[in-house]
């Protein structure tokens, strides 16, 4: 898929494929692909330099692991077992696991992520967006890979939103799912990005956000998507 293409109603598997496979694995990727998604969202966070793909600061909720990830080595991270048998991928992995025809949605979710982000994903020819809630981050990204897709992530509907999307010259605008009414969403199409929304986990509530001109929506089942709007 390309990342111009307005006319696609986009279905992102929400970490991979949260609800069916661990989340954030090679696993919950691969899954996500044969389901026929149309992008993956992923989360990175920084380990000794090297990019993870993990969500939460500590290691409890999804791996065999115990503490803050920022306390662990990048090799300690990866000896463990983050569900399944699964291991924490790098981004690098991750990338590899996904057809370059799929859209892979990188969220920059931890600290000093940005720049080195910004020196894996520059230059590679497949469709990326990067997104992230932090919007500083997003543009020392930015900085770092001018012509990589971006989207600020709004968890909060604030009146600065405008004024990021133009300083980003953003791609799109991720909103959270209770944000998503007919006005905001026509208001972040008439600054000239997309809107996608998440956490969306039935085919009927896409098919009402699609009709209010959402452009896409991440899952964490897309099996219950693919094909149903
Ligand atoms: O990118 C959409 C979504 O992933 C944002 O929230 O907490 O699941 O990373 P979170
Ligand atoms: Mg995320």
């Amino acid at each position: 898929m390309r990342t111009d293409d307005n006319a696609k109603f986009l279905v992102i598997g929400h970490r991979g494929a949260a609800g069916i496979r661990p989340e954030n694995t090679l696993a919950a990727f691969r899954k996500a692909v044969s389901l026929g998604v149309d992008g993956v969202e992923l989360d990175v966070q920084c380990v000794e330099g090297e990019l993870l793909v993990f969500h939460d600061d500590r290691l409890e909720r999804t791996t065999d692991g115990r503490g803050r990830l920022e306390d662990a080595t990048f090799e300690s991270v990866r000896r463990l077992d983050a569900g399944a048998g699964e291991r924490v991928p790098t981004l690098r992995e991750a990338l590899a696991a996904v057809p370059s025809s799929v859209l892979v949605n990188v969220e920059l979710k931890g600290r000093g992520t940005a720049v080195p982000a910004a020196r894996l994903l520059r230059g590679l020819r497949r469709p990326i967006v990067v997104s992230s809630f932090d919007h500083q981050r997003l543009a020392v990204f930015r900085e770092h890979c001018p012509r990589t897709p971006v989207a600020p992530l709004a968890g909060e509907w604030t009146a600065g939103l405008p004024a990021t999307v133009q300083a980003l010259r953003a791609w799109g605008v991720h909103i959270a799912a209770r944000l998503a009414t007919a006005a905001r969403v026509a208001a972040v199409k008439s600054w000239g990005c997309r809107c996608l929304v998440y956490t969306v986990n039935s085919a009927g509530r896409a098919r009402r956000l699609r009709a209010l001109g959402v452009d896409g929506v991440f899952t964490d089942f897309p099996d219950r998507l693919s094909g149903a709007c």
